[in-house]
């Protein structure tokens, strides 16, 4: 896998700066961003130049790992007071992708459990915890398609929505790691990719992705989902989560559940891919999943030359839907596949 897709979030070499690929730019652009200040990282996740509900948390661990390595010097009551203010100030940044906060907290967590450290000493531990969330979540990718490619065949049509890659993640990605692993093992997928509105996820990253990886991948607009499944080209749908709750509700981009009803009506079974740091079981049902609103600009302007719809005309521009759980035909941690009813098999997964 080419480099910068695998490694496109990462410490800076002075420690105190975290370097991403900017998202936004993709497929046009590829270039890099240094971020030192808290509100270049506040930015840089709640504009999507680094997103994907695993990545948004690796990112998220390293820029508290560079904010403290920066604030080394303070005293350590002012530093621990700094740490605090941060991780709340970042976790502010986007409200629906639980590894946001599962990051922050892991870290928080470290810090507290050593009061005696002093600033350098806690900084460089909380660098550890940061680099040990990367390493695991490219463990978690690859044994989550593992488990995914076992549920496929070579030859079958695929199709995905938003993009659940390896820039959402470390490597491999969770909805598309099971088709570039089975790809490295010579097998061939026809991936169907909705190009995912209004930020194009589907568009701008998976089919770059999946292109670049030589898989055969069809870009498709969101409302031709049907028409694909109807003409018999979908064996499953492959989807990434943002937040999993108890009882197997899924939270993704919008238009996911949507997705999954169509799969129900054709009887393609339809799949939530994702790891267990994007499993929430203190968050009960769907229903208690915070949404994102986001600017109606989004819909109306974005990517277009000129606005595409009446000024000052209402918009609603949700970025995340809920698929419910009974709409699920498994949920692919790196653990294995978890089945209905999903209150057991995902507190097993806890256990
Ligand atoms: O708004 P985004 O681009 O961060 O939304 C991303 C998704 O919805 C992904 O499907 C999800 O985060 C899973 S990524 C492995």
């Amino acid at each position: 896998m080419s480099q910068y897709l695998s490694d496109h979030v990462h410490l800076g070499d002075d420690l105190t700066s975290v370097v991403i690929l900017d998202q936004t730019l993709l497929p046009n652009r590829v270039e890099y961003l240094t971020l030192r200040e808290p509100e270049e990282m506040f930015e840089a996740i709640r504009l999507l130049r680094v997103r994907g509900a695993p990545a948004i948390g690796i990112c998220a661990g390293y820029c508290l790992a560079a904010l403290a390595q920066q604030r080394k010097d303070l005293k350590p009551d002012e530093f621990r007071q700094e740490l605090h203010r941060l991780a709340q100030y970042l976790n502010a940044s986007r409200p629906t992708a639980v590894n946001l906060s599962w990051a922050l907290n892991r870290l928080g967590k470290r810090a507290h459990a050593m009061p005696d450290a002093d600033p350098p000493a806690a900084a460089a531990a909380l660098r550890e915890e940061a680099i040990a969330i990367h390493q695991e979540d490219i463990a978690m990718c690859r044994a989550i398609s593992e488990h995914g490619l076992a549920l496929i065949h070579d030859g079958d049509g695929v199709l995905t929505h938003c993009n659940a890659g390896p820039l959402a993640t470390s490597q491999y990605g969770t909805a598309l790691g099971p088709l570039l692993l089975g790809k490295e093992r010579g097998m061939n997928f026809q991936v169907f990719a909705d190009e995912t509105r209004p930020l194009l996820q589907g568009a701008r990253l998976t089919s770059y992705e999946l292109h670049n990886a030589g898989i055969d991948v069809t870009l498709i607009c969101d409302n031709m989902a049907s028409m694909v499944m109807k003409n018999g080209w979908i064996n499953a749908c492959f989807v990434g989560c943002d937040r999993v709750a108890a009882n197997g509700d899924a939270a993704n981009k919008i238009g996911t559940s949507g997705v999954a009803i169509l799969a129900k009506h054709y009887g393609i079974p339809f799949y939530v891919l994702g790891p267990t740091s994007t499993i929430d079981l203190s968050c009960p049902a769907g229903d208690d999943i915070q949404i994102e609103l986001r600017d109606p600009e989004e819909i109306k302007s974005k990517f277009y030359a000129q606005p595409m719809a009446p000024a000052g005309v209402k918009c609603y521009n949700p970025a995340f839907d809920v698929t419910d759980h009974s709409l699920i035909a498994g949920i692919v941690t790196e653990k294995g596949v978890c089945r209905p009813p999903y209150t057991q098999s995902l507190a097993a997964l806890f256990a």
